[in-house]
């Protein structure tokens, strides 16, 4: 079988925390040196410019962020490790698919939708205020991303689920309005590593303020495990390990028996000046030599920098000639350009799984569904539903009988799949 490719990016607008190492580095490094899978990494700094206007910090996540992935060992010859402006197809394709998304699919994203919330809740007139054109289509971006590299695992947080299904449909509509080049891709979401507790026991996150930066100095770690919230129990008293921020954390690091071991001293009673030293010391022993070659990695940028290049040069072998057919798919050619034999059947060689088959149709059916909406809005409203699907058909046939070749071959497909979503009501 094929390889499946996973794919993921970063956002460089901040820097990296223990939560991102333990919710989406690690498990990337880890599934990266799993030889059944192809990896791609991205540091994704246009979508940085959607929230972070400024520049320097910009600069210097990005720097941050490409240290941290090499620092904890990944491997540029294995994994395929880029930033996203590095590969201008990305940004060709964002055009291309922005112009395949219907504005109604955009207006339902969460991140517009919490603005839009926001600015109602406010009672303001204006309920799209400060927000940017970058901001309502950053899923098309994020879309492009994915389906540069046809990829088919998107290891995200819950919060980017809603992204994914939104690049399924963009897909879908690409494959069923051009030829079928792209997948659909799926969402991988970790239960376990949703649950990283920061500084104040809510989720760690940078909107929150409560991170632990990956790689502080051991001075600064010791200062912000101290002030790790915890109760008021007294040395002596027994501790509740689940509810403990302290034990969490130590848990996410440790092995199953070093927790087993650390729960039995929070029950006997652990003091909790203790159990943050015990933590300090744990979390520096495993971050010092990685911290090591972070510091020496961010005073050797060229070296960093030259890894992002190489990470480029690999990935356009793939997006460059990809995004030369997805051009031509949508009659953006040479003028003199004439469709060879081979390249027409490419699309059918290509040899499938019955897998990816099933996923390829369901997406053209979803596709097609979108479409076909008014129908089965007009069905919904009318009371007599045989009477109304049986005149549907009716319309469309005679619709498929008045059209021209290829207009007529979509409307056929479009007849097709209506006959068979309202054959329930004939
Ligand atoms: N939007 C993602 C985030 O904020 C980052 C991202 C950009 C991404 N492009 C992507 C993640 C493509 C996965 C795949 O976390």
């Amino acid at each position: 079988m094929s390889k499946k490719t996973v794919l993921t990016g970063i956002t460089t607008s901040g820097t990296p925390h223990i939560g991102n190492y333990l919710g989406a580095i690690k498990p990337a490094i880890d599934a990266s040196n799993n030889d059944a899978y192809n990896s791609f990494f991205f540091l994704a700094d246009y979508h940085a410019l959607i929230k972070c206007h400024d520049p320097e910090r910009v600069a210097r996540s990005s720097q941050e962020i490409a240290a941290t992935w090499l620092a904890l060992g990944l491997d540029t010859d294995k994994a395929t490790f880029y930033r996203q402006t590095d590969i201008p197809e990305i940004t060709e394709l964002t055009w291309i698919l922005t112009c395949l998304t219907s504005k109604g699919l955009m207006n339902r994203a969460h991140a517009y939708k919490a603005s839009v919330d926001a600015n109602r809740d406010a009672g303001k007139d204006d309920i799209d205020d400060g927000v940017t054109m970058g901001l309502f289509s950053y899923p098309v971006l994020m879309a492009a991303d994915i389906l540069m590299f046809n990829a088919d695992i998107i290891p995200v947080g819950k919060d980017q689920i809603q992204h994914i299904e939104m690049a399924r449909d963009v897909a879908g509509r690409f494959n069923h309005a051009y030829q079928p080049l792209f997948n659909l891709p799926e969402a991988q979401v970790d239960e376990e590593t949703q649950l990283i507790p920061g500084l104040d026991g809510r989720k760690m996150s940078k909107s929150y303020d409560n991170t632990i930066p990956l790689f502080c100095s051991a001075d600064q770690l010791r200062k912000l495990i101290n002030q790790i919230v915890t109760d008021t129990k007294a040395p002596g008293e027994p501790k509740d390990p689940d509810s403990s921020t302290l034990f969490q954390l130590y848990n996410c690091f440790a092995t199953t028996t070093e927790t087993e071991q650390m729960r039995k001293r929070y029950l006997e009673g652990i003091a909790w000046g203790e159990a943050k030293k015990e933590l300090f010391e744990f979390l520096d022993t495993q971050l010092s030599a990685p911290r090591a070659r972070y510091n020496e990695l961010m005073n050797d940028l060229g070296f960093v920098e030259a890894e992002l290049k190489k990470g480029a040069e690999k990935a356009r072998e793939i997006s460059v000639p990809f995004m030369d057919k997805v051009r031509v798919a949508a009659g953006i050619r040479p003028l003199n350009y004439v469709a060879t034999q081979s390249e027409e059947s490419q699309v059918e060689k290509k040899e499938k799984t019955a897998e990816e088959i099933a996923r390829v149709e369901e997406g053209r059916r979803r596709a097609i569904l979108m479409q076909l909406k008014r129908y089965f809005d007009r069905l919904d409203a009318a009371s007599d539903k045989s009477a109304e699907a049986k005149l549907i058909l009716e319309e469309k046939r005679s619709e498929v009988e008045s059209l021209k070749k290829k207009a007529k071959q979509k409307a056929e497909n479009e007849l097709e799949l209506l006959t068979s979503e309202l054959a329930q009501y004939l």
